[in-house]
């Protein structure tokens, strides 16, 4: 198995910006976002349960899953919550699982949003990264992006783990309070520390 490092960060933190630079220079990434995606879409693997457990309200025309109605539905309710979760979460993990163990690079990378909220990854993530800017940023970032409003992204965040918390449990943290440059420059370092650690886990065997 590749060596593989979970990425995680808060929202509009750079783990999208991040993982395509370290994808730039021949890492795979495996995205759990982009696979719950894949699982939402028309015919996707978790919609058959989703409309069984869900109904026909949350189901747009083309098949895939009506994302704004269930926004709305699970918000606030909790126990609907958990019902979404209990189909999405081990289908994502299963198949991040095994996008992990079929990579061929030298090291993988596991973006996982709540990696450090919701967990569960830890027999396969050998090492956290977590990209790491200031709340103010984050937002600025998220909103000039999206169609979020400030106040949504401050909820948002209110339900991700705190920066320090987040940080404390990081072997590595990429501080992205600069320009894409500055990022651009401790991904490269990083990337050379990677394939170290990959290869010497590839000679311990
Ligand atoms: N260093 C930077 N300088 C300027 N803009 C940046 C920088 N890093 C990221 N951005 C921009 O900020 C926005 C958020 O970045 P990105 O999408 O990488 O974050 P993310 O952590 O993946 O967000 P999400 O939690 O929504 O998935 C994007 O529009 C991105 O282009
Ligand atoms: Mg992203």
């Amino acid at each position: 198995m590749s060596y593989c490092i979970g990425v995680t960060g808060g929202i509009g933190s750079g783990k999208s910006s991040a993982a395509k630079l370290f994808a730039e220079r021949g890492a795979a990434v495996v995205d759990t976002d982009e696979i719950a995606r894949q699982l939402t879409a028309p015919e996707g693997d978790a919609m058959g349960a989703i409309a069984k457990a869900f109904g026909p309200a949350v189901i747009a025309a083309d098949g895939s899953l009506n994302r704004t109605a269930m926004r709305e539905l699970v918000f606030a309710d909790i126990t609907r919550r958990r019902q979404l979760e209990a189909i999405l979460h081990p289908m994502i993990r299963a198949e991040a699982r095994r996008r992990v163990l079929a990579a061929t690079s030298p090291y993988v990378l596991l973006l996982v949003p709540l990696l450090l909220e919701t967990g569960r990854y830890g027999n396969i993530v050998q090492r956290i990264l977590v990209i790491d800017c200031a709340e103010s940023t984050q937002i600025e970032r998220t909103v000039s992006r999206s169609q979020l409003s400030e106040e949504s992204v401050r909820s948002i965040m209110a339900a991700q783990l705190p920066r320090e918390k987040r940080r404390e449990q990081a072997d590595d943290v990429i501080d992205n309070n600069g320009d894409l440059e500055h990022l651009r420059g401790q991904v490269a370092a990083l990337h050379q520390r990677y394939l170290e650690l990959a290869e010497a886990k590839r000679r311990r065997g």
